[in-house]
């Protein structure tokens, strides 16, 4: 199955950004946009796992979950990767942030999962470019440099299924609380 380990953002910040983003996707269809009901924050991207790792993958993470404070984190401007995605950054607690990212790593690549060992760059995605076309991101980068979100703190990590499709689709395997304080 393919899974990833991610924070959920609160309904509330979802909505803000949904308004925030609201004006833009009506005027900018050469994008595909992502559901508001499908942003996430993603610290490690396991790829492909074999069943027979889940349970034990799923007892580190939630090793991995309770060392660590829950980070307050807000999100902030847009940015892009080349002329495919289109992503806000994330503000706030962000070397506590990376911090469980590293440690989530970890605990996958003790339960034998090969996950690439890429720079964390902590985003949600707005939007993809359609098929394999790149599409000039700048404008849209532009439009939204100034945004600033409502600060919300994460206290549950969650490991996720995606099954893939134009949409993809997630499922929540098991979530965690992080630790107090
Ligand atoms: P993205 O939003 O920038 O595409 C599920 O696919 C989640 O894992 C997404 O948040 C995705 O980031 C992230 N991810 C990181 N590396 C990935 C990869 N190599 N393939 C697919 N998704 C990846």
């Amino acid at each position: 199955m393919r899974l990833f380990v991610a924070f959920n953002p609160p309904q509330a910040t979802l909505d803000e950004l949904a308004s925030a983003v609201a004006e833009l996707q009506r005027s900018h269809d050469e994008v595909r946009w992502t559901r508001p009901e499908a942003w996430h924050l993603t610290l490690a991207f396991l790829g492909e796992v074999a069943e027979h790792r889940v349970p034990e993958l799923t007892e580190r993470l939630g090793r991995a979950a309770h060392r660590h404070p829950a980070p307050t984190l807000a999100i902030g401007r847009g940015g892009r990767f080349d002329g495919r995605v289109l992503w806000m950054a994330i503000d706030g607690d962000r070397e506590p942030l990376a911090r469980l990212a590293a440690s989530v790593s970890a605990a996958a690549r003790r339960t034998g999962i090969a996950i690439e060992d890429r720079a964390f760059r902590p985003h949600i995605t707005l939007a993809r470019s359609r098929g394999r076309e790149s599409v000039d991101l700048r404008p849209l980068v532009q439009a939204l440099a100034s945004h600033q979100g409502t600060p919300w703190t994460a206290s549950e990590l969650h490991l996720v299924r995606s099954y893939l499709g134009p949409h993809p689709r997630y499922e929540t395997v098991a979530s965690w609380p992080l630790a107090q304080g």
